[in-house]
């Protein structure tokens, strides 16, 4: 046997670091429909320690955005609401946060960078109008000092001639660069914790790796934590330190970025590297995430999961257990104490082999 879970860690507390930059346990952020709540975020937890780059990875809906922005609760409320969980900053709950507190965090010490920069750029003011604003909201300055600063930072975000294009509106810029002054402004305050969410999936692949090169060069500058929020692994290997692996609202498996390369333990990483393309598998995971609105008992991957077996259909879902280092756990009871690992760890199967209609388990296949 390659590997020996060493601990149950129930609560998932004893792995994380209570001097975090940002600590967020069993966070839940639920909305109300018509249809019913929607359990969007459903107990998740990580740390992002300062000057790290954390990235949250999963399908569309497993609750990335939902996650991200219940930190600043940039989410409507209503519907949207958090039950259950903490998220604390710099040691400060922000659930505890007044309104006026929760804005003076938002664009102050954590800064969000979007995947359209189309729609968060305002159209009808200029490019240096819209930094400017973002350097007096945050920095006692002049109007003549705002301008130097709004010129330093396009500079910085590698836009050329940048007094000349202080003048320019949203529409006269590409998409490259559009997305280089989202950066700027989000930087103009002078984060601790930059949340960027999907910032380069709009852009095309040479576009795309200039900035995550760039977003790595800062972070070095100025010793900025980053939340990278992805669905592309393929990125993640590029930019993390560690990594958290969601579905459909829980956390499935975390831990540093060569450990959950190297050693993916938790049934659906495998099934999502064996989608890299450069693994030649186009289709994806076969079946689809399910209802956030009325989730299944057990583990909610057990309707795709290859390894699954009855108890995986019965009660909550399996806590994080330890996968070799205190640091990478997965919730998955191939990891539980005594359970053994190498069913998932030593298996050849691989997502194209999985057939889910003849698995017998699961929602759709029960
Ligand atoms: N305002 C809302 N009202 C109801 N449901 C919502 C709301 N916002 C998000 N959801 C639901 O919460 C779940 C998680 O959504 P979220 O946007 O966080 O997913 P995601 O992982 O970011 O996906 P993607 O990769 O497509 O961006 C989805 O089922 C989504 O439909
Ligand atoms: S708990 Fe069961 S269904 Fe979930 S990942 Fe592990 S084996 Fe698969
Ligand atoms: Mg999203």
């Amino acid at each position: 046997m390659s590997k020996q879970p060493s601990q149950t860690i129930g609560t998932d507390e004893s792995t994380r670091s209570s001097n975090s930059l940002l600590s967020v346990s069993d966070l839940c952020t639920y909305f109300q429909t018509d249809e019913g709540v929607v359990k969007a975020v459903d107990g998740v937890s990580f740390d992002v320690q300062s000057g790290e780059t954390v990235a949250i990875v999963g399908e569309s809906g497993s609750g990335k955005t939902v996650t991200s922005e219940s930190i600043t609760r940039l989410f409507k409320s209503p519907p949207g609401f958090i039950p259950e969980g903490s998220i604390e900053f710099d040691g400060e709950e922000v659930n505890d946060m007044t309104v006026e507190e929760l804005r003076t965090l938002r664009g102050g010490r954590v800064s969000h960078i979007f995947q359209n920069p189309q729609g968060a750029l305002n159209p009808v003011y200029t490019i240096g109008w819209q930094l400017r604003e973002a350097i007096e909201l945050h920095q006692e300055v002049t109007k003549k000092e705002a301008n130097e600063k709004a010129i330093e930072l396009l500079t910085q975000v590698g836009i050329p001639e940048a007094s000349a294009r202080l003048g320019d509106y949203p529409h006269q810029l590409s998409g490259g660069m559009k997305q280089r002054v989202m950066i700027a402004i989000a930087l103009a305050c002078e984060p601790d914790l930059l949340i960027a969410d999907e910032p380069t999936t709009a852009l095309d692949v040479t576009i795309q790796a200039q900035i995550l090169k760039l977003l790595k060069s800062l972070q070095e500058e100025r010793d900025m934590a980053i939340l990278f929020i992805t669905h592309d692994l393929g990125v993640v290997a590029e930019v993390a330190d560690r990594v958290v692996v969601m579905y459909a609202g829980k956390v499935m498996e975390r831990g540093p970025v060569m450990e959950i390369f190297e050693t993916p333990s938790h049934p659906y990483t495998r099934a999502l590297l064996e989608c890299l393309p450069s693994k030649g598998n186009l289709g994806g995971i076969p079946g689809s995430l399910p209802s956030p609105i009325d989730p299944p008992d057990g583990c909610r991957f057990a309707s795709r999961c290859v390894f699954a077996q009855d108890e995986c259909l019965e009660g909550p879902q399996p806590p994080a257990y330890e996968a070799g280092t205190a640091d990478h756990v997965v919730s998955c009871i191939h990891y539980e104490p005594g359970g053994n690992p190498d069913i998932v760890l030593k298996s050849d199967a691989t997502v194209s082999a999985l057939d889910v209609d003849q698995m017998g388990v699961g929602g759709e296949n029960r």
